[in-house]
């Protein structure tokens, strides 16, 4: 089984664009995996526990639960408007994973894996950290990135991160730990060290922070948020599920294929930390998942925050423009783990033209056509013309690009791969422009040909998209009155899926323009 996760989002405010990209990623490359005929299992959910929490239920004069539940819910019909179709949720106050994270914790402690000790320092109250000496910048302060620092004295339990430093460092450098893309794993083994030099707090005390898994075997204190939630990935996946449980079978999803992250979670979280206590439980180095690091949604080159205000709501974005704008969008426009910047007239133009213009066009101009010069009837495709040879060459290699980029989770080169067909057929039409060659009666078994050539290419257009779109590639199917083509997978993807008299319907636009409206002032 593919085993996809994504990090699991603090529901302290409303889901921000970034949110949304990552389970996109996640949804499109878990639908990739079906229509390759694999079997797929999407987990992704909600980091539920923590100061953040805590600091926004106060700020709201809310109780932190009542924030916690009514936030998740937003989370949630997010994804629901979204068409992000995940099989497993993971909310961390739910008490099957509270059971999994403390049956971990007492098995750490009884390894020898955990200690207590005291500890003074200075404290970033956002980060929700210890800060040390190299935390200071050149001026010798802590920076206004650590938020309010504060002093502390306290108590805590310790997890001897540092006992797996050799450990990680051999099993990222040798890959049994991949970190993609490949620059990402450079900035890993950089931080290593430094990293893995200290051990580890898992606990806060409860009379400072009491909203938390409580320790098994220390009730004055609860879990650290980070080694609560990472247990997600596990806990939700079956790991030490208990009898009658509906979790899956750990057995048959872990190792995670991908664990979907945000670059500025990758170290010390997901890359230190998270394979450091799946060490200490036992797991082996083939035992460790694949991290996909994407980069960041900016905007105009400012990181989103609160404190400016430049927070880009996705289900806004969606009411106005469409769920499909949104997705193709967010999928398009950002490059190989690198950062990008929101730009919602790129958006809609990005939309208009490839979508709107280009492969709508197409497909309109095809069923359109077929309809009024053909009796809607599909002419064989099996021609021996130079014309018509090229461009199934050209949708050979589309396919050819498009499945590779997909493999390497690189979806906006498989939509430059498809967008390259789509140019291909355009100009073919343009080249041929059956709408004048029909006149000539003797032609028109000629423009059936060319017709079905267009039509054909629209369905396997719609087949590679559909991981990305999926509702407008059941609009296309059904278009082409190939309903069937939505359960197919790529392995039984062949030249012929509209077959010599077969009839198409009727044409409708699938992607039709947005018209931006002019401010009276402009
Ligand atoms: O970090 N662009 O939660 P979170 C793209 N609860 N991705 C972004 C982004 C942006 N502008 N901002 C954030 C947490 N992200 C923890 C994770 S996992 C066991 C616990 C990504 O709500 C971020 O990198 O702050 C992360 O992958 C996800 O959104 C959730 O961020
Ligand atoms: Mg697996």
């Amino acid at each position: 089984m593919f085993f996809i996760t994504t990090a699991i989002d603090y529901p302290n405010g409303k889901p921000h664009i970034g949110h949304a990209y990552e389970k996109i990623l996640a949804d499109v490359l878990t639908r990739y995996r079906r229509l390759k005929g694999e079997e797929a299992y999407f987990l992704t959910g909600v980091d539920q526990h923590g100061q953040k929490m805590v600091k926004t239920a106060e700020a709201e004069g809310v109780n932190v639960a009542t924030l916690t539940k009514r936030n998740t819910k937003v989370f949630l019909k997010l994804w629901e408007k979204l068409d992000v179709s995940y099989d497993g949720w993971a909310e961390t106050t739910d008490a099957r994973h509270q059971a999994c994270v403390q049956a971990i914790l007492t098995e750490l402690e009884e390894k020898g894996s955990l200690y207590k000790k005291s500890y003074a320092g200075y404290y970033s109250v956002r980060q929700e950290q210890y800060l040390t000496d190299r935390d200071r910048n050149e001026d010798g302060e802590f920076g206004p990135e650590w938020g309010e620092v504060e002093e502390r004295e306290e108590e805590n339990w310790y997890f001897k991160l540092s006992a797996h430093a050799t450990w990680l460092k051999s099993t990222i450098e040798s890959d049994a730990l991949k970190i993609i893309p490949e620059f990402r794993k450079t900035e890993v083994l950089n931080a290593i060290e430094r990293a893995s030099e200290t051990d580890l707090c898992i606990s806060r005390p409860k009379e400072r922070m009491s909203w938390g898994i409580p320790l098994p075997f220390d009730p004055e204190f609860v879990t650290y948020v980070w080694f609560d939630a990472l247990i997600n990935y596990i806990s939700f996946a079956g790991y030490r599920k208990s009898d009658g449980s509906d979790f899956p079978e750990f057995d048959t999803l872990w190792p995670a294929d991908l664990q979907i992250i945000g670059k500025d979670i990758l170290v010390p979280a997901h890359a230190i930390y998270w394979p450091c206590m799946l060490h200490a439980m036992g797991f082996e180095a083939d035992e460790m998942p694949t991290l996909l690091v994407h980069g960041f949604w900016n905007v105009r080159g400012d990181k989103m925050s609160k404190s400016l205000g430049n927070i880009i709501d996705p289900a806004e974005l969606a009411d106005k423009f469409g769920v499909d704008t949104l997705r193709y969008y967010l999928c398009r426009d950002i490059h190989s783990g690198k950062d990008s910047d929101f730009d919602p007239e790129r958006l809609v133009m990005l939309f208009n033209t490839e979508l709107a213009n280009d492969l709508g066009n197409l497909l309109n101009r095809s069923i359109n056509m077929t309809k009024g010069f053909c009796n809607s009837t599909i002419s064989s495709t099996d021609t021996d013309n130079e014309e018509d040879r090229a461009l199934r060459e050209s949708l050979a290699q589309s396919t050819e690009a498009y499945i590779k980029a997909m493999n390497h989770c690189e979806v906006s080169v498989a939509l430059q791969a498809i967008n390259d067909h789509v140019t291909h057929c355009n100009g073919y039409l343009e080249r041929h422009k059956p709408w004048e060659m029909k006149k000539d009666e003797t032609q028109l078994p000629r423009v059936g040909e060319i017709l079905s050539h267009t039509a054909e290419s629209c369905a396997h257009l719609a087949l590679l998209l559909s991981p990305i779109l999926p509702a407008a590639a059941e609009k296309i199917f059904s278009q082409l009155k190939k309903e069937k083509l939505n359960k197919m997978t790529l392995n039984e993807l062949q030249w012929g899926l509209l077959e010599a008299g077969h009839q198409t319907g009727k044409p409708k636009p699938v992607f039709p323009r947005i018209q931006i409206e002019k401010k009276e002032s402009d």
